[in-house]
């Protein structure tokens, strides 16, 4: 039989303000998994967030980080911008489905590629254009998934987004894609580079 006692709540513990978990306890479990952020990627950005939390957090693709996200940025705003319905549903069990939203991406990067990377050929995800307002403080691109789509139109997303020197941070940085986003989206934009971190770059938006 349950203990009436441990059932109800203690009013002073309750009420009690949680003390926020060390950011490496939140990210040690998944740090270095295939097709993720190493530990010192997601740690370099989680001080950001946290930091600045409660905060407005845009993060383009799900994965097994994205309740981290949410922990790491507590009693903020942390919203997931994702194309993959099988990964939306993988997730949503995690973070409560609400904070992700399914998007499109329309424009292949070989047509980008073919109007020389110009801005005016860029086009936002689908449905996106609600959150270019310059509200948010940080994004953290890390989808869609690379080798296929392409992070151009996310990666413009997130440089239409976030507030004058809000921060915007690429993953996979490594690749001639990302090398090509940074240059003709970031840089051109003058967005400045603030870090970088193994495959991850974080740039500050112009003031
Ligand atoms: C490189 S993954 C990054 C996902 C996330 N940052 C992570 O660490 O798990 C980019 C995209 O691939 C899909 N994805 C998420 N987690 C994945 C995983 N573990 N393996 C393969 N694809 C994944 C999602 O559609 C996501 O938008």
């Amino acid at each position: 039989m349950a203990d009436e006692r441990s059932a109800r709540p203690c009013p002073a513990m309750s009420s009690a303000p949680h003390p926020p978990r060390p950011l490496e306890e939140i990210f040690a479990p998944i740090g270095g998994h295939k097709n993720g952020c190493t530990l010192a990627e997601y740690l370099h950005f989680a001080r950001e967030v946290r930091a600045r939390a409660p905060a407005r957090l845009l993060v383009f693709g799900v994965g097994e980080d994205s309740a981290a996200w949410i922990e790491a940025n507590a009693g903020g705003t942390t919203l997931f911008l994702e194309d993959n319905p099988e990964w939306i549903g993988k997730i949503a069990a995690t973070t409560g489905g609400r904070a992700i939203r399914q998007v499109r991406y329309a424009l292949p990067f070989d047509d980008w590629a073919a109007a020389d990377y110009a801005l005016e050929a860029l086009a936002l995800p689908d449905p996106a254009a609600d959150l270019a307002d310059r509200s948010w403080d940080l994004a953290f691109v890390d989808g869609p998934w690379g080798p296929t789509t392409g992070r151009h139109q996310s990666t413009f997303a997130a440089t239409r987004a976030v507030r004058a020197g809000g921060l915007v941070a690429l993953h996979d940085c490594e690749r001639d894609r990302e090398q090509l986003i940074c240059r003709h989206i970031l840089e051109a934009q003058g967005f400045e580079t603030v870090s970088e971190v193994e495959r991850l770059r974080l740039y500050r938006a112009p003031a």
